[in-house]
Formats: C-alpha cells, sequence, structure tokens
C-alpha cells in the first residue's frame, strides 16, 4: 500500500504534493518521492525514509513547476533504498504505481530484450519502459497499452515532457481519487491528500483510465471508451477522511481486511495447476523435502497465528509442528539442526524476542523462512526466504489485517508444503484454494453484522471479565478474541481450549460471566456444543459464535452470531473479525484511545 498524489494547475506543484503526500503517510513511509515538469523537463527528487527527508531535501529548491505527481512507498518488490524510490523513470517518462504486478518478472524479460536497462528491484520500473515502449506520441494510448498486458494491482500516475499538458492515471484493484478544482485537477490514492483544495470527487472504478488535464479531465476504459463516473461532493472533516470516514485506524483496518486478502494472496497460486508458489523461495525449494521438523517462532498476536499454522502444516504436509513463544524459546536447551525449517512470524520483523530466536536457530543449522509485513525489516533481511503479508502499513496497535494476512499466508505456505512433499494432491490442493477465493466475501458478510455485534458491546461494555472458549482452529482465536479485548478495553479476559474449561476455568463461571463460545461447523462442533451446555449449566451469559442456519444453540445460548458457511480450517476468519469488532466497540463505548492503547507498542524491539 503506497501513496499517490498528482496535481496539474496553476499552484505550485510541489507544494501541492508534499502537503498531499503528508496526508498520506499513513499509507507508507519507507521512502518518498515527487516528480515535477519544470520548463518542459521531469524533475525527480527522492529520498529513503520518512517524508521529512524529502521536506528537507527540497527546502533549498526553488521549483516552479505547476504539474507533478508524488509518491509515498510501503515496499512490496525491493527494499526500501533510494534506487526503489518512486517515481521511477523511462526516457522522458516518469511514473508512481501502488499495487502489485504479477507478470513483472516475464515483462522484464521482454523489456531487457528490447534493450532497456533496469536500476532498481520494483516491478514499478517495469511498468515505466513498458509505457515508453508503447509511446508513439500518445501517452494515453501508450498507458492504454500497458495496462492490457499487465496482471496484477495498480494505481498509477503518470508524467511525460512529450504531453506537458496532461497527466494520465489509471486504476486496476487500487484506490485511485479524481479531485475537481476551478482550473485545476487533483489525483490521489486517497481524499484526504487533497481535501483542502476541492470537495468535489470522483472514484475511479477499475479499468477506468483517466486524461488530467488543468481544465478538465476524460476517463475511458481500458478498451479506450468513454466512460461517465458521477461526481461526489465530500463532507468529511481532515480527521474523518484521514481514516476514510472510519473513527479509528483500527475499525478501518478490520474493514480493510477483504481487501487485504486479496493482496496477499495475489500472484501466489494458480487454479489451473492447483500450485502455491512463493517469489524468493530457492533457498528453501531445493530442501523442502528433508525437514524432519517444522518450529514456529512468534510472539502476541502473531504467535496465534503460529498456532493455527500448526493445524494447517500437520494435516496438510504431514510434518510435527512446534510453536513457542520468542521469549521462551530462546531460553531453552534447544533440539534443532538443519533438518529443521524455523518459521519465525511477525508483522513488524523487528521484535527483538523473534529476532534472536531466529539467530538461534540459524546458529543451530535450521533454515529460516519469516512471515512479515515490512519489506526490508531486520527479520526479512535475516531470514532465508521471507513471506510478505502484503497487508499495508497497520497503524493501530491491536493487530487485525496483519493477523488475517499472516494466517491465509501460512494457509498458502501448508499447501505449498504438502504439495512439495508429495502429502496433497492436485486436487485437495485445488478444493481448498476454491475455498480461500470466498474469503473475501465471507469476511463482508461478516462486516455487515456490525451493528449487531455493536447491540452486544453496549450491553456487555461493563462486565470486569470475559470467557473465551474455541476448540481445535478456532482455540487459538480464543487466544486472539481475549487478548484484543483486553488490549484494547482493559477489560479482564481469558481465552481457553473449550475442552479444558473442565480443568479450572469452570469455577469461575456464575450469572455475570460473559462467555464467547466459537462454535461454527466444524469436526468438533458437538464437543463445542457440550461444552456450551456445561457452561450455561452454571449460569454462564453465552454468546455463541455459530455457522448461519445453525439451529442446534439457538434455545441455550443468551446471543448467537452467524457466520458464513466455510471450511473449518478457514473458519477462523470469520470468527476472528466478530471478535475484533466487539473489542473495538467496547473499547470505543468505554471512551478509550482504541488506536494507541495504554502501555502496549507496535514494535516492540526491547526484550
Ligand atoms: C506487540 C504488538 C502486538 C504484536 C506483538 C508481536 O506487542 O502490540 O500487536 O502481536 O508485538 O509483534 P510482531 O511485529 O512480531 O508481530
Amino acid at each position: 500500500m503506497c501513496g499517490i498524489v498528482g496535481y496539474i494547475g496553476d499552484k505550485s506543484a510541489s507544494s501541492v504534493l508534499m502537503e498531499g503526500l503528508a496526508k498520506l503517510e499513513y499509507r507508507g513511509y519507507d521512502s518518498a518521492g515527487i516528480a515535477l515538469l519544470e520548463s518542459g523537463k521531469i524533475e525527480v527528487e527522492r529520498s529513503v525514509g520518512k517524508l521529512i527527508n524529502l521536506r528537507e531535501k527540497l527546502s533549498d529548491k526553488k521549483y516552479s513547476a505547476n504539474v507533478g505527481i508524488g509518491h509515498t512507498r510501503w515496499a512490496t518488490h525491493g527494499k526500501p533504498s533510494f534506487d526503489n524510490a518512486h517515481p521511477h523513470s523511462s526516457e522522458g517518462l516518469t511514473i508512481v504505481h501502488n499495487g502489485i504486478i504479477e507478470n513483472y518478472i516475464e515483462l522484464k524479460t521482454m523489456l531487457k530484450e528490447k534493450g532497456f536497462t533496469f536500476v532498481s528491484e520494483t516491478d514499478t520500473e517495469v511498468v515505466a519502459h513498458l509505457i515508453k515502449s508503447n509511446f508513439d506520441g500518445d501517452l494515453k494510448s501508450a498507458v492504454q497499452k500497458t495496462v492490457q498486458h499487465v496482471i496484477g494491482s495498480y494505481g498509477l500516475a503518470v508524467l511525460s515532457e512529450a504531453n506537458p499538458n496532461e497527466i494520465i492515471i489509471a486504476r486496476k484493484d487500487s484506490p485511485l481519487v479524481i479531485g475537481i478544482g476551478e482550473g485545476e485537477m487533483f489525483a490521489a490514492s486517497d481524499i484526504p491528500a487533497v481535501l483542502s483544495h476541492t470537495r468535489k470527487f470522483i472514484f475511479m472504478e477499475d479499468g477506468d483510465i483517466t486524461v488530467l488535464r488543468k481544465d478538465g479531465y476524460t476517463i475511458t476504459g481500458i478498451d479506450g471508451q468513454p466512460v461517465d463516473r458521477e461526481v461526489k461532493l465530500i463532507d468529511w472533516n481532515p480527521v474523518m477522511a484521514e481514516k476514510a470516514g472510519y473513527s479509528h485506524f483500527m475499525q478501518k483496518e478490520i474493514y480493510e481486511q477483504p481487501r487485504a486478502i486479496i493482496d496477499t494472496i495475489r500472484g501466489r497460486y494458480s487454479l489451473e495447476d492447483s500450485r502455491v508458489n512463493f517469489a524468493d523461495f530457492e533457498k528453501i525449494q531445493s530442501v523442502v523435502k528433508d525437514f524432519s521438523r517444522v518450529v514456529i517462532v512468534a510472539c502476541g498476536t502473531s504467535w496465534h497465528a503460529g498456532l493455527i499454522a500448526k493445524f494447517y502444516i500437520e494435516k496438510f504436509a504431514k510434518i510435527p509442528v512446534e510453536v513457542d513463544i520468542a521469549s521462551e524459546f530462546r531460553y531453552r536447551n534447544l533440539v534443532i539442526d538443519e533438518k529443521t525449517l524455523f518459521v519465525a512470524i511477525t508483522q513488524s520483523g523487528e521484535t527483538a524476542d523473534t529476532l534472536s530466536a531466529l539467530r538461534i536457530a540459524k546458529e543451530h543449522g535450521a533454515k529460516v523462512i519469516s512471515v512479515c509485513n515490512v519489506v526490508g525489516s531486520s527479520i526479512s533481511r535475516e531470514s532465508d526466504s521471507v513471506i510478505y503479508t502484503h497487508a499495508g502499513p497497520e497503524i493501530g496497535v491491536a493487530s487485525t489485517k496483519a493477523f488475517t494476512t499472516q494466517v491465509i499466508s501460512l494457509f498458502l505456505f501448508a499447501i505449498y508444503l504438502g504439495q512439495e512433499r508429495g502429502t496433497m494432491s492436485s486436487d485437495e490442493a485445488g478444493r481448498y484454494l476454491g475455498e480461500v477465493l470466498k474469503l473475501p466475501e465471507v469476511i463482508e458478510k461478516v462486516l455487515e453484522q456490525d451493528d449487531n455485534i455493536l447491540k452486544l458491546a453496549k450491553q456487555f461494555k461493563d462486565a470486569s471479565d470475559f470467557l473465551y472458549l474455541g476448540r481445535n482452529v478456532n482455540y487459538p482465536i480464543a487466544l486472539e478474541g481475549a487478548l484484543k479485548l483486553k488490549e484494547i478495553s482493559y477489560i479482564h479476559a481469558e481465552g481457553y481450549p473449550a475442552g479444558e474449561m473442565k480443568h479450572g476455568p469452570i469455577a469461575l463461571i456464575d450469572k455475570d460471566l460473559p462467555i464467547f463460545i466459537l462454535c461454527p461447523k466444524s469436526s468438533v462442533y458437538e464437543k463445542v456444543a457440550s461444552n456450551v451446555e456445561e457452561a450455561k449449566t452454571r449460569d454462564g451469559i453465552i454468546i455463541a459464535v455459530v455457522t448461519e442456519g445453525d439451529e442446534g444453540l439457538k434455545g441455550i445460548c443468551d446471543h448467537i452470531i452467524e457466520i458464513p458457511d466455510i471450511i473449518e480450517e478457514l473458519s477462523v476468519f470469520p470468527t476472528v473479525v466478530v471478535t475484533q469488532i466487539f473489542s473495538y466497540h467496547v473499547a470505543h463505548l468505554l471512551g478509550l484511545d482504541v488506536d494507541q492503547p495504554r502501555n502496549l507498542a507496535k514494535s516492540v524491539t526491547v526484550e
């Protein structure tokens, strides 16, 4: 997820772009850059790190350009570096891009054969050269031809010396809006970037290509035919706009999950041959059959993703999996060798305990894979291979979309291991991949239940304790649900395997204790249903999360939340989203700082 701004008008383009990028920094902050059309020539300024570095670089420069494009980056291909920072150029033109180009390797090979040279590791530079190779004086048709050959997602803005009176923008699966001013036009990946200049916006749709001129715009489809898009008047205040109208980043991130999952799986599976592929897996690929054991190490929410992955890997790849908390792992007498596959799960890639555990595993000869959301982070740099989760930056301290994208990455990884080791057939893999594709819609349906979940939050916000119960893959969700509630509402909550309730927590149950029971349709449904009975007999207040159409628990439970039907392995997605929304509302209703809960940090770089 990156931020894009474009401007054409009479104002100072560098000021408009820098002001816009500042509003988009939440979308990415590992490097930033702008390109200006200065007296007919493109001038590019870039810098690594936060926007402040670019601002300082520009402070002693006097640009007078009135046309330009800008970008703030969240790396997906190529580490955060000067060379990888946008804009990316091909003689006489330059572009900024948000998204992932899946067929960039194939396009790169083709362009190299045509004589183009590459200075970055990005997928974006491929698009710049491809536009150049399609350019015959008409920039818009060059962009149109280019996007017809690109597979993947993009929000694009293109500037060319040969066409100084226009900016071309294009969109597929990456947000892009047009801002309409008086004698000026704007482009942005999100409204806040240019809200101080205009309130009139067009939300571009997939396949739209727009020519922005000072005095107007033209939108066509990918086939070149004109399309009509409605102009909308936006009345958000600046704070609302930054969060895209949501009250908090956490809420926004919960709602981003269907899209984030699509970004995570993009380009990693093929339904034609039912296979999963990961980029940069050479070091693992050659030894994948030799592992006798998988050791997963993580902290906090990432550890919960690891607990779920154990089910996936043991089922699909038939390898024993151990899951450990990093701070515990590092001080044991470890039995690890070169037959161990070590998997570090970490959204930040900087957690000190996980990093130390990884180093110890490497010293013992293990091969190391990390599942990580931050390209170029310490843990990703020290791993043999990385599965990037592509969730985009997560601002809310309590992890939501980073977690679900970890889990889906690990699900794909388990299929990969199963196929490579010959324990999973193509048919089986194809069936599971088909189920994965249902997830965005399944999560959307859970999000539609927000109001019902809010009603529960209102009813239970003053409870002093909560119990969360689940079994099998939903046991880690019981832990995660309880953790989320603790983190942001400061209410004491415990997660337990439902079958373990009778060995202790049952003593806590009385008429004042709300109990969240995760009981979707599954191989352990009857077992969990018996646990519901046991809890109800002790007067506990039961809030059950069940598969829609399940009548079995309706008479027994105090409250029912229905989730769409999905296979057991993937039922963790709808169940966790229910618990995220519930925790969010409780914390919000209690008037707490949802995005920055007390005592917690997004990235814990101390032991
Ligand atoms: C902190 C965060 C948690 C996160 C944990 C592990 O405690 O607040 O949300 O789960 O660190 O972080 P990691 O970046 O390694 O996933």
